[in-house]
C-alpha cells in the first residue's frame, strides 16, 4: 500500500486525443491507479475538439493505453476501474458555451486539475472560460511546454494565465524534473557532505551535460522547424539540469527555496554575444546517415520538410556562470537529434591533485569524475584512482568506477515515468518539480541573446551525419580548452 495519501480530484485533460495525452498522460494516470495513488472518487474528463461518439473516442484512448503500457503491467481489474473513471466531452476550447457543460458535469466541491496539452496560444482562453463558469477557484492548472518561443511571447502566455490563476496554482511542466535520477541530484548533492564540500571552483575543473537523442523529427517537422534544438531542449531541459548542478543549497526543501536558488544561477549565466559565438557555440543539422544499421534521411528530407530550412537539430555550448562558486568552471552543454545513441548524462570533472608524483605518461588518467547517468541505465559512477594489482605493476595507476546502478539496486521496482511523478505532485499540491515564471523568463532572456547573435551573423548550422555525435566543431569547442567529451579519449 502506498505510504502517501491523495485527495479525490477531477482531471480535465485539454487536448486529450493529442500525441502527448495518448502516449504519456493516460498511461501515467493508469500507472498511478495501479499503484493505488488515485483516490477511488477521482474522475478524468478527456476533452478534445473531435466530434463523434464519445464511446469511440474512449475506445481509442484505451487502445493507445495498451500500446504504451508494457504488457506485464496491464492489470485487468485496474484497467476496468481506470476506464470507469473516464468520460469524453467534445469541446471547442475557445467557445464559452462548451464550458457550461463541463462545469455541470464536474459538479461542485472537488479539486479540479486542468491539464493543458494544447498549443500555448489557447491557454489564456481556457483560463478565462474556466473562470467564467466558476471553476477557477478550485482549479490547479498544468501548462505544457513550449510556453512561448521567446521572452516576449512567454510573458504574454504567462500574463494571460496569471489574470485568472495565482502562481501557487500554476504548474509549469518540464518533464525532465520528473525523472527519478534528476530528482536524485538533489539528494546526491544535499544529503552527502562528501560532495557538497567539493562542489565549487576550488575542486571542479568543468562540467559536461549531454542529452543525446537517437530519434529524428518523427512527423513533428512543422513544430520543430519553428523551434530548433536550442528552444526545444536547451531553454528548458538542459538549463534545468545545469541549475540543479550549479545552484546553492536551498534553506529548505520547499518549492520557492529551490526555485529561488535556480533563478540565481540563471541570472548569473554569462550572456553569449555575437562576438563569442564562434568560440562558444556550435549549431548543427543532420544529413542522411544511418541509425541501428538502417539508412535514415537527413533533416531536410524528412516528411513535410522545407528543403531550405536552416533550423538546428544539434547545439553544443560552453556556458559560464558568473559567481564565486563557479568562476572559471565551464559548463559544456550538448544536445542533438539523430545522434549515435540515446543517452543523457552529466559528468563532473574534478581537478587534479595539487602535486603529481606518479609516472608522467599516466597523468591524463588523473582527476576524479562523477558520472550521473540520467537515461538509460540510470545510475551514478565515481571514477577513482587505484594501484593496478600485481607484483609486476609497480605503482601503475588504474581508474576504477564505484558504481551505483539504480536498476540493479531496486531490482524489483520499476522506474516510474516522469509524468507519473509530476501528475502525482500536482494532486498533492507540491510545486517543487515545476518551473516558476521567473525561471522561464531568465532562461528565455539568455537564449534570446544567443539566437539574436546567430541572426546577426547569419550563422548556418554545420552538417553532421545521422547516427554520429554531431559536427566536428563540437569536438573543437571542448578541445580548444584542452579537454575532451567524456568517453572520447
Ligand atoms: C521534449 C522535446 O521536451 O523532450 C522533444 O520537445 C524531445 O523534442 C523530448 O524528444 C526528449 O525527452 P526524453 O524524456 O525522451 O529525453
Amino acid at each position: 500500500m502506498p505510504s502517501i495519501t491523495v485527495e479525490s480530484c477531477t482531471f480535465a485533460l485539454f487536448g486529450a486525443l493529442g500525441d502527448l495525452a495518448l502516449r504519456k498522460l493516460f498511461p501515467a494516470l493508469y500507472q498511478l491507479d495501479r499503484a493505488g495513488l488515485l483516490h477511488a472518487d477521482t474522475r478524468i474528463f478527456a476533452l478534445a475538439r473531435e466530434n463523434g461518439e464519445a464511446q469511440q473516442h474512449l475506445a481509442s484512448i484505451g487502445e493507445h493505453l495498451l500500446r504504451h503500457v508494457p504488457a506485464g503491467e496491464v492489470d485487468k481489474v485496474v484497467l476496468q476501474r481506470f476506464q470507469a473513471r473516464l468520460s469524453y466531452l467534445t469541446m471547442d476550447f475557445l467557445q464559452g458555451d462548451d464550458y457550461d457543460a463541463l462545469a455541470e458535469q464536474v459538479g461542485s466541491g472537488e479539486r479540479v486539475i486542468a491539464y493543458f496539452a494544447t498549443p500555448a496560444s489557447v491557454y489564456g482562453g481556457i483560463c478565462a472560460n474556466l473562470a467564467r463558469v466558476g471553476l477557477s477557484e478550485r482549479t490547479r492548472v498544468v501548462l505544457e511546454k513550449p510556453i512561448g518561443h521567446d521572452l516576449e511571447s512567454s510573458r504574454a502566455v504567462n500574463d494571460a494565465v496569471a489574470q485568472y490563476f495565482p502562481e501557487t496554482r500554476i504548474y509549469r511542466i518540464d518533464h525532465y524534473l520528473g525523472k527519478e535520477t534528476v530528482q536524485n541530484l538533489i539528494a546526491l548533492r544535499f544529503a552527502n557532505s562528501l560532495f557538497e564540500t567539493q562542489w565549487n571552483q576550488n575542486h571542479i575543473s568543468h562540467v559536461e551535460i549531454t542529452v543525446a537523442e537517437k530519434v529524428g523529427i518523427e512527423g513533428r517537422w512543422g513544430y520543430f522547424d519553428q523551434a530548433g534544438q536550442l528552444r526545444d531542449m536547451i531553454q528548458n531541459h538542459l538549463l534545468q539540469l545545469l541549475c540543479l548542478i550549479a545552484m546553492d543549497p536551498p534553506s529548505e526543501l520547499s518549492a520557492d527555496s529551490i526555485r529561488d536558488e535556480k533563478v540565481k544561477v540563471l541570472k548569473a549565466l554569462e550572456p553569449i554575444t555575437a562576438a563569442q559565438l564562434s568560440r562558444q557555440v556550435v549549431r548543427g543539422q543532420y544529413v542522411a546517415g544511418s541509425s541501428d544499421g538502417k539508412a535514415v534521411p537527413g533533416y531536410l528530407q524528412e516528411e513535410n520538410s522545407n528543403t531550405q530550412s536552416d533550423t538546428e537539430t544539434f547545439v553544443a555550448i560552453r556556458a559560464d556562470i558568473r559567481n564565486w562558486r563557479w568562476a572559471g568552471v565551464p559548463f559544456y552543454l550538448r544536445t542533438g537529434k539523430r545522434m549515435a545513441e540515446k543517452m543523457s548524462q552529466i559528468v563532473i570533472h574534478f581537478k587534479e591533485t595539487p602535486h603529481y608524483i606518479f609516472a608522467p605518461e599516466q597523468r591524463q588518467l588523473i582527476g576524479n569524475k562523477l558520472i550521473i547517468r540520467l537515461q538509460p541505465d540510470e545510475g551514478i559512477a565515481l571514477q577513482v584512482m587505484t594501484k593496478d594489482q600485481g607484483l609486476d605493476k609497480g605503482m601503475q595507476l588504474r581508474s576504477h568506477a564505484l558504481q551505483l546502478n539504480f536498476s540493479d539496486t531496486y531490482r524489483s521496482a520499476r522506474i516510474p515515468d516522469a509524468y507519473e511523478r509530476l501528475l502525482l505532485e500536482v494532486m498533492r499540491g507540491n510545486q517543487n518539480l515545476f518551473v516558476r515564471k521567473d525561471e522561464i523568463e531568465c532562461a528565455w532572456l539568455w537564449c534570446d541573446q544567443l539566437i539574436a547573435g546567430w541572426k546577426q551573423l547569419g550563422d548556418a548550422p554545420k552538417p553532421y551525419a545521422a547516427g554520429t555525435w554531431g559536427p566536428m566543431g563540437s569536438i573543437a569547442l571542448i578541445t580548444r580548452d584542452g579537454r575532451s567529451w567524456y568517453g572520447d579519449l
